[in-house]
């Protein structure tokens, strides 16, 4: 059985030193036909659409927005939101699916964000993004996330669970997480609010503040 685009494009990506380039290939292929991306759904993820809290105007980030069910979710909940992917594809997919969105879909790469995004979002949304990317990026693109984040605000962390996956059969990407891990998103002021398991242990939901 040959295997699926997303672990062909990435295997050859990585082997160029080149984290996230396979993204846009993905989709572009996917608008072609070609290829399916396996996390698209067509709509918000359910542990998001279970937390949302109202936004009434305050600024939100959305990392890794893919083709923004996501961002449009929050925007619905009165968030000014941010939404950015590094993969152009997706940015311009996302803004064809929703023409009349509020919100603001940029190109931007986690791992060398904007410097005017420093402490700006009242709420950073980081759901299986850092985890797409092997383990190596995963310190710079947790310092970016917590860089992001505003006084009093939210962080959302939700990655795959290395403790409770077998990793001895496991094949990458995703590169789970450890629960130390997701708990380091915890620098630079931001602290831990609160970890659990989601989805009978696949997943870690962490809720950090500043
Ligand atoms: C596994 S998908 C998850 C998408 C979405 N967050 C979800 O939960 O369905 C990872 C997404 O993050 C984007 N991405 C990967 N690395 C990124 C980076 N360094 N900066 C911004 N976006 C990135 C990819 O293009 C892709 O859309």
């Amino acid at each position: 059985m040959t295997d699926p685009a997303d672990r062909v494009l990435s295997r050859a990506s990585l082997a160029e030193g080149n984290p996230t380039g396979w993204f846009d290939q993905l989709y572009t292929a996917a608008e072609r036909g070609e290829a399916v991306v396996p996390w698209t759904r067509g709509t918000p993820n359910a542990d998001l659409a279970e937390w949302i809290q109202p936004g009434e105007g305050r600024r939100a980030l959305v990392v890794g927005s893919a083709l923004g069910d996501d961002s449009e979710l929050l925007a619905a909940h009165g968030w000014a939101v941010t939404g950015f992917d590094v993969a152009p594809t997706a940015i311009k997919a996302a803004q064809a699916r929703f023409p009349d969105s509020a919100v603001d879909y940029v190109v931007a790469d986690l791992l060398h964000p904007p410097g005017e995004w420093k402490q700006a979002f009242d709420l950073v949304v980081e759901i299986m993004n850092i985890q797409a990317m092997p383990r190596d990026y995963r310190p710079a693109a947790l310092t970016s996330l917590a860089g992001f984040l505003a006084p009093g605000g939210t962080l959302l962390v939700c990655e795959v669970a290395e403790e409770n996956m077998d990793m001895t059969t496991w094949v990458s990407p995703p590169w789970p997480f450890s629960r130390a891990e997701v708990e380091s998103a915890a620098q630079d002021g931001v602290h831990l609010i609160g970890l659990e398991t989601i989805r009978d242990g696949a997943r870690y939901w962490a809720e950090f503040t500043r």
